[in-house]
């Protein structure tokens, strides 16, 4: 019988089999087993060879750090200043970026749009699709082109491949030679020798590794398209993560306009940065100034607070809303968009045990407004005032404030307020927008003081007893 071509290896134990099977033999885990290519003997025959050594192999050369020449590379400017943020400064040469979002988020259009940017720009591009037929590809370009007057994106001088077979993919990388090329998406390319369905984690793993080889070579850089599955992990690809340089994630309500992109991971530059963008007709366009989108937007209903949140070295104000409702079912619902769900729930008990405020037999509902997450324990306080102001039906900065009530700040289990990082930046951003006093740990030490602060004498709990 002819040896398998390919083996399916255990992610947790090792074990190989020639043949995909649901448990693996070696550790009974269930669907570990990944289609693998066994390593060749090439790889061995380099570790055999080489220059004089012990039986082990080859001795490597080894460098002192100080004198590994250091590299200055230009990187690729894609003209859409989020991306370029969040990037840490543009593209590197060479790099390979994978970006994930969910269907319908905007990746195509993102990744349309950049190397029409590019194009304009006198760079060469390639755009990749196995989602796609040419003339699909060509509808959105077309809507693409009116975009910014100052920023021209020449999308339909984009060349395209509709394409799903790995090897044409590869050979067409190396004729282009671009320098930058979208594959659209990891998930639909197929690697021949691997039986695997494409977007299995075997052929996800082999699609990337060979592209990252071709690309590397020439200087190509990469933008890895990648579907997320509904629980929002990159869907396979769980092993790309190691294997690229960037992580880029698309995040938003495909219903709501707003997009926001961060990093997961970045080599070149910080994971801080966020890039907001909206979804309109002719593409995504850059939301500069975010903070007076979303306080423009806020209510004065009770329920509502601004959070004076950062995300990354930049401030941004968003709305965090908060309904109470009697719940009809045991445990009573805690649902939460935007925020930790374990945070909702530790914010409430603190808010039941040392504020005053239960919340026991309630359904509670916390959003934060258009689609935005933040992942800041300075969140907090911007919960717990929103579910206050909602069980208390009173709004946040009392009735006859004009502007929305603004704060930040992280909760103690005791109650207390801790201070949160770059509070003079969150404290500026809201003053531009006439927010103040800005209700944070810095005048309000305990969850207490700033009920109070927020709701008055009248309103605020019992003051504790040695306030
Ligand atoms: P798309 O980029 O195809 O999403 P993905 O590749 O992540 O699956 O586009 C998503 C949606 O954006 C699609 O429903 C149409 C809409 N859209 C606009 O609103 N304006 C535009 O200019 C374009 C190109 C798309
Ligand atoms: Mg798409």
């Amino acid at each position: 019988m002819a040896r398998p071509l390919t083996l399916h290896v255990c992610s947790d134990c090792g074990h190989s089999e020639p043949r995909w099977m649901g448990q693996c033999p070696g550790c009974r885990a269930w669907n570990t087993l990944v289609e693998e290519r066994p390593a060749t003997a090439v790889v061995r025959g380099v570790a055999g060879g080489g220059r004089r050594g012990s039986a082990a192999g080859p001795v490597g050369a080894v460098q002192r750090l100080g004198d590994v020449e250091s590299v200055r590379v230009a990187r690729l400017q894609t003209r859409i200043g989020e991306l370029d943020r969040v990037l840490g400064g543009g593209l590197v040469p060479g790099s390979l970026v994978l970006l994930g979002g969910s269907p319908g988020i905007g990746k195509s259009t993102l990744t349309n749009m950049v190397l029409g940017h590019l194009a304009a720009g006198g760079h060469r591009t390639l755009y990749v699709s196995g989602e796609e037929s040419a003339a699909q590809i060509r509808l959105r370009a077309e809507r693409l082109v009116t975009a910014g007057p100052e920023h021209p994106c020449h999308a339909l001088d984009v060349p395209v491949l509709a394409e799903t077979d790995l090897d044409t993919v590869l050979a067409t990388l190396v004729a282009e030679r671009p320098d930058v090329c979208v594959i659209d998406s990891v998930q639909t390319l197929h690697a021949a020798e691997l039986t695997g369905a494409p977007g299995s984690v075997g052929q996800v793993r082999e699609v990337a590794s060979r592209i990252m080889g071709v690309a590397k070579g020439q200087g190509t850089a990469v933008l890895l398209v990648g579907h997320v599955t509904k629980e929002g992990a990159l869907a396979g690809p769980r092993v790309l993560e190691h294997l690229v340089d960037c992580v880029l994630q698309f995040e938003g309500e495909r219903e709501r306009t707003y997009r926001t992109l961060r990093a997961l991971k970045n080599r070149f530059g910080s994971t801080n940065e966020t890039g907001v963008f909206e979804m309109a007709e002719g593409g995504l366009v850059e939301v500069l100034d975010a903070s007076a989108r979303f306080v423009g937007e806020a209510t004065r209903k009770p329920g509502s607070v601004v959070l004076a949140a950062m995300e990354g070295t930049r401030p941004l104000l968003v709305e965090v809303q908060a309904l109470v409702s009697p719940s009809e079912i045991v445990p009573p619902r805690r649902v939460c968009n935007g925020i930790d769900r374990n945070r909702l729930a530790l914010v409430l008990a603190v808010l039941g045990r040392h504020a005053g405020v239960g919340t026991g037999t309630a359904d509670v509902f916390v959003n934060v407004v258009g689609g935005v997450r933040v992942d800041e324990p300075g969140a907090d306080l911007a919960v717990a005032l929103a579910v206050a102001s909602a069980a208390r039906g009173v709004p946040a900065g009392g009735e006859d404030a004009k502007l929305p009530l603004a704060c930040f700040g992280e909760v103690g289990l005791t109650g207390e307020l801790r201070s949160v990082g770059h509070a003079d930046r969150r404290v500026e951003e809201a003053a531009k927008f006439g927010l103040t006093p800005v209700v944070a740990p810095e005048n309000a030490p305990t969850l207490r003081h700033a009920l109070r602060a927020a709701f008055g004498a009248a309103q605020g709990a019992a003051p504790a007893r040695a306030a």
